[in-house]
């Protein structure tokens, strides 16, 4: 057995190493200064409490971006150097962020072991590359992120670290192979378990879904398929699930070998960055040849994002969790016995709130980031629950869950197409079942501007001009009327502040609202998740009832808020930009 011994040395604080909703997210020179990821790493097994470190089980892994390996060798030193016990590793490093989650929650060892926590190297759906991001987020017990209490400790200790602990002897572990390699320190043994990254998570989405259907709906002739991982880690299970285990063909994969620079591409799932799937839908302007597939998705570089579209048809996110919460009981068998309720975050459509309102569930409105719905799951109040921003998932989980939601969508397919599938019938697509649901509930005609990058200081004037504004309903409804007469009236106005009715913690600061009296929505909030100057996101909504009405162009529909939006908070002005970077 390989001996390792436990040494101290020395560093200084690194300024801005807080945290952000999803971790630490730098370029990737950055993280390569010395010291830099050591001071954070130690800074987080510092923040935590000892029995989560001492003896502990923790998961490293990631979506496999540039600096994944040297950060996993560097993680694996200071785990066993800190008196972690077990050091679980997704082979070659890789494991979707939803899949760690359920690794915390599900995975028991060989020896019985479980683990309470996990470093996620991950920038999500930022590029990568040795220019490009990359990320850190520790996980806890649950499954989902830590805390705002933990994070900002970590946060704390980073500006104060002055020593950290690493086995800098331990030769480093060949995480390309399956197995475990034990070492022998002063403090007892140390193991490096390198696993299947897949099996936890296919054996767990087995247990939601019902594959056999799902199966059949791939075995029709009339049916047909196209995912992309955008070069992310969603491609070894979308190969595992959908082409292995659903009998989909290995050409209606795309981009599904994870790459560390993701191709030199964005891997963001939208209608910008996803764009071999968008033509290969027929949608966008360059769309392929041939007749498009009837299902397309994607996901983000670590794959809990996901963008769903039918045939030359965008389904928003929005629309998405609406329509997965009212078809979830028949389709789905983990909801057959009802939903407990449904959650969104606030700038996400308003199209959830109408279905929970017709199927009497609980609901909730949460401010963005994903670690709201986790109180609510953990306290029993949540099953389904979205955001706007290619986030969907459920209570099987603590984190969103991109390959989860391609699923749940095969699974409503194949359960309104159940008595179809023989090819002689025209089957029902993604594009009927978004159509019949605006029929029902209505439609919230939704798009969201993003200026990205802009000076960060022009933003945050840009953002307290709309804060003092929205103070006087009077003022801002004359200006609005000087902008629009076809525009409605604004009845309320805010900044979003939440009280989480769990352990009652107050978020205060999450946006600007403009309630419109016709159910229209303006919001405006600064993003938590960009590397470089600011963004401004403006998410734009107006609701539909009338079923004759519901058919129209979205940004068509949308133009006369557009407008007011843009004169009303004097985007331009504030920031020198005449148009969005993104239009989603
Ligand atoms: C991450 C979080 C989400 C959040 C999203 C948008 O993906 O996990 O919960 O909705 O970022 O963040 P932003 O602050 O950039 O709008
Ligand atoms: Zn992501």
């Amino acid at each position: 057995m390989v001996m390792f011994k436990a040494s101290r040395k020395e560093t200084s604080p690194f300024d801005g190493q807080k945290p952000g909703t999803s971790g630490l997210r730098k370029k990737v020179t950055v993280f390569q200064q010395p010291n830099y990821l050591e001071n954070f790493v130690q800074s987080t097994f510092n923040a935590l409490s000892a029995d989560k470190v001492i003896g502990a089980t923790l998961v490293v892994s990631g979506d496999g971006r540039y600096f994944s390996k040297d950060a996993i060798q560097v993680i694996i030193k200071m785990a066993a150097a800190n008196g972690v016990r077990r050091v679980w590793v997704g082979q070659n490093g890789l494991m979707s962020t939803p899949a760690v989650s359920a690794v915390i929650r599900e995975r028991v060892g060989a020896d019985g072991s479980k683990s309470t926590g996990a470093f996620i190297l991950t920038a999500s759906h930022n590029p990568g590359g040795p220019h490009e991001d990359f990320g850190i987020k520790y996980n806890m017990e649950n499954g989902g992120p830590a805390p705002e209490a933990i994070t900002d400790k970590i946060y704390a200790n980073t500006t104060s670290i002055n020593e950290y602990f690493i086995a800098a002897d331990l030769p480093d572990v060949d995480i390309s192979v399956v197995g475990i390699t034990t070492f022998e320190g002063h403090e007892g043994q140390f193991d490096v378990d390198v696993f299947d990254s897949t099996g936890d998570y296919v054996t767990l989405m087995k247990s939601i879904f019902d594959f056999m259907s799902i199966q059949k709906l791939f075995g029709s002739p009339n049916f047909t398929f196209c995912f992309d991982a955008l070069h992310g880690v969603g491609g070894i299970y979308a190969k595992r699930i959908f082409v292995e285990e659903l009998g989909a063909h290995e050409g209606s994969l795309i981009n599904c070998t994870p790459k560390e620079d993701f191709g030199g591409g964005h891997p963001d799932p939208n209608l910008t960055y996803a764009k071999e799937l968008v033509s290969r839908m027929g949608l966008g302007k360059e769309s392929s040849q041939g007749e498009p597939p009837e299902f397309g998705a994607a996901a983000d570089g670590d794959a809990d994002r996901n963008m769903v579209l039918g045939k030359r048809f965008f389904v928003t996110p929005s629309d998405s969790v609406a329509i997965i919460a009212a078809n979830a009981v028949q389709s789905i068998p983990y909801f057959s016995l009802g939903l407990k309720g449904v959650a969104r975050s606030m700038p996400t459509s308003a199209a959830l709130d109408v279905v929970a309102k017709h199927l009497n569930l609980k609901f909730f409105e949460v401010p963005t980031g994903w670690k709201f719905f986790g109180n609510l799951m953990d306290a029993g109040l949540c099953s389904i629950c979205g955001e706007e921003s290619f986030g969907t998932g459920s209570d099987h989980i603590r984190e969103k869950d991109g390959i989860w939601a391609v699923l749940a969508w095969l699974s409503i397919l194949a359960f309104k197409n159940k008595d179809n599938l023989n090819g002689g019938e025209k089957l029902v697509t993604v594009e009927d079942i978004v159509r019949q649901h605006w029929t029902t509930y209505g439609r919230h005609y939704y798009t969201r501007y993003d200026y990205e990058n802009v000076d960060a200081g022009a933003a945050k004037e840009l953002m307290s001009y709309l804060v003092k504004l929205q103070s006087s309903l009077p003022d801002v409804n004359k200006i609005i009327n000087g902008i629009r007469s076809d525009v409605s009236n604004v009845v309320e106005a805010d900044e979003f502040e939440y009280k989480d009715p769990v352990d009652g913690s107050i978020s205060k600061h999450q946006g600007v609202r403009y309630l419109f009296e016709d159910g229209s929505r303006l919001v405006f909030r600064l993003s938590g998740t960009g590397s470089v100057g600011a963004t401004i996101r403006l998410y734009i909504e107006q609701y539909e009832k009338d079923p004759s009405k519901t058919g129209r162009d979205s940004q068509d529909a949308l133009a006369p808020l557009v407008e007011v939006a843009l004169k009303l908070s004097k985007m331009q002005e504030f920031t020198g930009r005449s148009a969005p970077t993104v239009i989603t």
